[in-house]
């Protein structure tokens, strides 16, 4: 990979069949940014830039992201309805989507922990940060672990954190890596668009592994303790309390879903 942008076509996904009419995927590589949400902040619906190492990557609550040789640091732009349920949904579709890829290449025991940290089963192997730049469109930033060592980086990471070349053999190359998630995300979303929330609940659910004890943290800095039960048609987060009743939080009350 050079310094400068490289760009590639990437062909129709999903084999004989077009998945939809939409255009397809262009993706830009590079070998360094700051950060890959922040180049694709630039670019229109269906692009995507990848890099070999970011300088100021981005993860969740402003955190800073380690983003060493060897990861996949990719990011994607997709159109999104404002105040549509797709919107809502969107984080949960690019963690399934992610899910699929890894999946597809032989990963087991794969989890999502809400609204989409990827963990294999307890380490955490990837993260997604979704960035809004423009009313229509939003960002969707994947960073995966596969032969880089974040815990060189930041010793707070040791113990924690999971790459891929430690699950499946052979690896692909990050390019192809790139391609999957890109073909996965569009798939994830085209049926999704689709087919609604009658194919989307019952998947993401699954990749819960429900009911789990959990501690939600809300807003004003309040919490509660119960088993989370996966989402609703609307997104929203049931939890089973102690007492044994349910309640649903909507996402934007949930600031974080720590496992117990
Ligand atoms: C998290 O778990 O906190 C989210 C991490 C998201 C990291 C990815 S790497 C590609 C994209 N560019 C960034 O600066 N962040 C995301």
């Amino acid at each position: 990979m050079s310094s400068s942008s490289h760009t590639v076509v990437l062909p129709p996904i999903g084999g004989a069949a077009p998945i939809s009419d939409a255009p397809e995927w262009t993706l830009h590589e590079h070998s360094v940014v700051t950060s890959t949400n922040l180049v694709a902040a630039t670019l229109p619906a269906w692009h995507a830039v990848r890099a070999g190492t970011q300088t100021a990557g981005r993860g969740r609550f402003q955190r800073h992201w380690v983003s060493d040789e060897g990861g996949l640091w990719l990011s994607a732009v997709v159109p999104v309805r404002s105040g549509s349920i797709q919107e809502r949904l969107l984080p949960l579709m690019a963690g399934l989507a992610v899910c699929d890829a890894l999946r597809s290449l032989g990963v087991e025991h794969l989890r999502l922990r809400w609204p989409n940290d990827i963990l294999a089963p307890d380490k955490k192997l990837a993260g997604l940060l979704i960035d809004r730049f423009g009313a229509e469109l939003a960002v969707v930033g994947m960073g995966i672990n596969v032969l880089n060592c974040p815990e060189e980086f930041d010793p707070l990471l040791r113990g924690q954190v999971l790459r891929l070349a430690d699950l499946v053999t052979p690896l692909p190359d990050l390019p192809q890596l790139a391609r999957g998630l890109l073909a996965s995300l569009r798939l994830v979303l085209d049926q999704t668009r689709t087919l609604g929330s009658d194919y989307l609940l019952p998947r993401l659910n699954e990749l819960w592994h429900a009911p789990r004890p959990v501690r939600l943290e809300l807003d004003a800095d309040e919490a509660v303790t119960g088993a989370f039960e996966g989402i609703d048609p609307s997104g929203r987060l049931n939890v089973r309390l102690s007492s044994g009743r349910q309640v649903s939080f909507e996402p934007h009350q949930v600031r974080l879903l720590r496992d117990l």
